[in-house]
């Protein structure tokens, strides 16, 4: 069985999770669900990110303990991703014993390598994104290039990684393989980015305790504990088998605000420990307000555990999924939420299965009518060709899958209307209805990767439970509802 490694960013532990997390989580859960539907075996990686500065520093607003916020937070992020219905493999938390031991034994692996050498950090530091800023990057009035929150100046004994060393080895890597990373303008930037010169890294901390300790009063720079966790999630230095089994990761998710890291530090590190690169790194968009990017402390946080409560899970996940296109920026608002859900699961899903199975119900006795007559050619073929929209949520289409989808259920609709099986005898009526059936269990089948419960519902009320549990993608047939079963 082949295998396929999904993984997602660790969300910093300094708040409760938003819109933005969830979107991340839910894309991951789409493509792995629909991995496994492939019979792939699946390893999904998430989790979160525990230590650091910025961390520290919420956790002393609140006069408590880091780990304290850490255990709390953590639990938060678990919470949601179980009422999202995130089917992760693994949740891993950097503070984990087993993780820092892995952090601390790549540092030294990398130390005798000579990749790691001792020297002094004179520049600034951003707490909010954990990042070391040369002197020349800052933004006027000492703001961080990114966030443009004020930075601190820094100068200290460290630690470096010779990231200056792999500048063209990246560049030829980037141009070899042309799928590594995603989408091509986050490559064209990463390109750019690493043309203009590459500074070697600061992977040590002074002054904050708040980390795993390495000797002296230095502990690890977040960012290189927290990006190592996409080795030690699978096991790496202590379950060999697990390791071999599912590296590299086929599929790696982050938002575009997190890139430098992912796509310069990450392969760098891994090209140092003589380990084979991701498959793919895509960074998605952000979900702004306002036209900017949703985030707890500009204060424009959409909880996600409000939408749920007041739509539930599946019409929150197929809102992320569809309304922008994965990679692009996008406005989030509530009347957009609230037009998608009326028209696109209301009307033209929810209508069609309701006004379907009540036919069905009023005039066979609540049963499917078994198949005689003739197929609908139309939405037969339009049903099998389906098998299109896999392709599309492998590469990440996935607004572009589910606008198929609903080309189908829009067919089936219009069908409806024009035949009329109301008006028609039982004879005529069963065939039409028939094929209206089938077209729902088709579609309930390629929806279960984005609305695992509601299609499982569907399949449930067609009379189909059992068998919707053991259907995969790969074997999508025309005319499989069994007639005769109770809705
Ligand atoms: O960066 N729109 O954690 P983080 C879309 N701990 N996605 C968003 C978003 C938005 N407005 N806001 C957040 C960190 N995200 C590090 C990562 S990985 C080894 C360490 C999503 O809590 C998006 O995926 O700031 C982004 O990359 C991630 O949350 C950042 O989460
Ligand atoms: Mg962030």
């Amino acid at each position: 069985m082949a295998k396929f490694y999904i993984t997602t960013p660790l969300y910093y532990v300094n708040d409760v999770p938003h819109i933005g997390h969830a979107y991340t989580e839910v894309a991951a859960d789409v493509l792995a669900r629909t991995e496994r539907l492939l019979d792939k075996d699946v390893f999904f990686l998430t989790g979160t990110d525990e230590h650091g500065q910025k961390i520290a520093a919420a956790a002393a607003s609140l006069r408590i303990q880091p780990k304290e916020l850490a255990d709390r937070m953590s639990a938060r992020f678990r919470k949601l991703w179980e009422k999202l219905n995130i089917s992760y493999d693994r949740f891993i938390r950097t503070t984990e014993k087993e993780h820092e031991n892995v952090v601390k034994e790549v540092f030294q692996k990398l130390y005798q390598k000579g990749d790691i050498y001792q020297g002094v950090y004179e520049g600034y530091y951003c707490i909010h994104c954990e990042t070391y800023i040369p002197a020349g990057q800052l933004l006027e009035g000492n703001l961080c290039p990114d966030c443009k929150r004020e930075v601190s100046s820094l100068k200290e004994p460290t630690y470096f990684f010779r990231l200056s060393k792999y500048r063209d080895i990246l560049l030829s890597y980037i141009d070899e393989n042309p799928g590594f990373i995603a989408p091509t303008q986050r490559k064209n930037e990463v390109i750019s980015f690493i043309m203009g010169g590459l500074n070697d890294l600061s992977f040590t901390r002074r002054n904050c305790a708040w980390g795993i300790p390495l000797k002296g009063d230095f502990t690890i720079y977040v960012w290189f504990d927290a990006i190592l966790n996409y080795l030690s999630g699978i096991g790496y230095l202590y379950h060999q088998e697990s390791f071999e089994k599912y590296w590299p990761p086929d599929v790696q998710f982050i938002g575009k605000d997190i890139i430098r890291f992912h796509d310069i530090m990450w392969p760098a590190l891994l090209i140092s420990l003589s380990l084979p690169l991701p498959k793919k790194i895509f960074a998605h968009g952000w979900w702004k307000i306002a036209g900017e990017k949703i985030s707890k402390s500009k204060g424009t946080v959409i909880s996600p555990d409000d939408i749920i409560s007041e739509f539930g899970t599946d019409p929150l996940r197929y809102f992320l999924m569809r309304e922008i296109p994965f990679g692009a920026d996008g406005e989030y608002s509530r009347q957009a939420f609230i037009k998608r859900y009326n028209s696109d699961l209301a009307n033209d899903l929810g209508n069609l299965l309701q006004r379907t199975l009540t036919l069905v119900e009023n005039s066979f006795n609540g049963k499917i009518p078994a198949f005689s007559g003739s197929w609908d050619e139309r939405l037969k073929k339009e049903c099998l060709s389906l098998a299109k929209v896999i392709p599309q949520i492998e590469s990440l289409k996935y607004s572009a899958a589910l606008t198929e989808i609903w080309k189908v259920i829009g067919l089936a609709n219009r069908y409806i209307d024009e035949k009329s099986p109301w008006r028609l005898a039982q004879k005529e009526a069963a065939p039409i209805l028939y094929n209206i059936l089938e077209t729902l269990r088709i579609v309930a089948l390629f929806l279960k990767p984005f609305l695992p419960t509601p299609s499982s519902e569907i399949a449930a009320r067609l009379g189909v439970a059992e068998e919707f549990k053991k259907w995969n993608l790969k074997d999508i047939r025309w005319g499989a509802l069994p007639g005769g079963r109770k809705i």
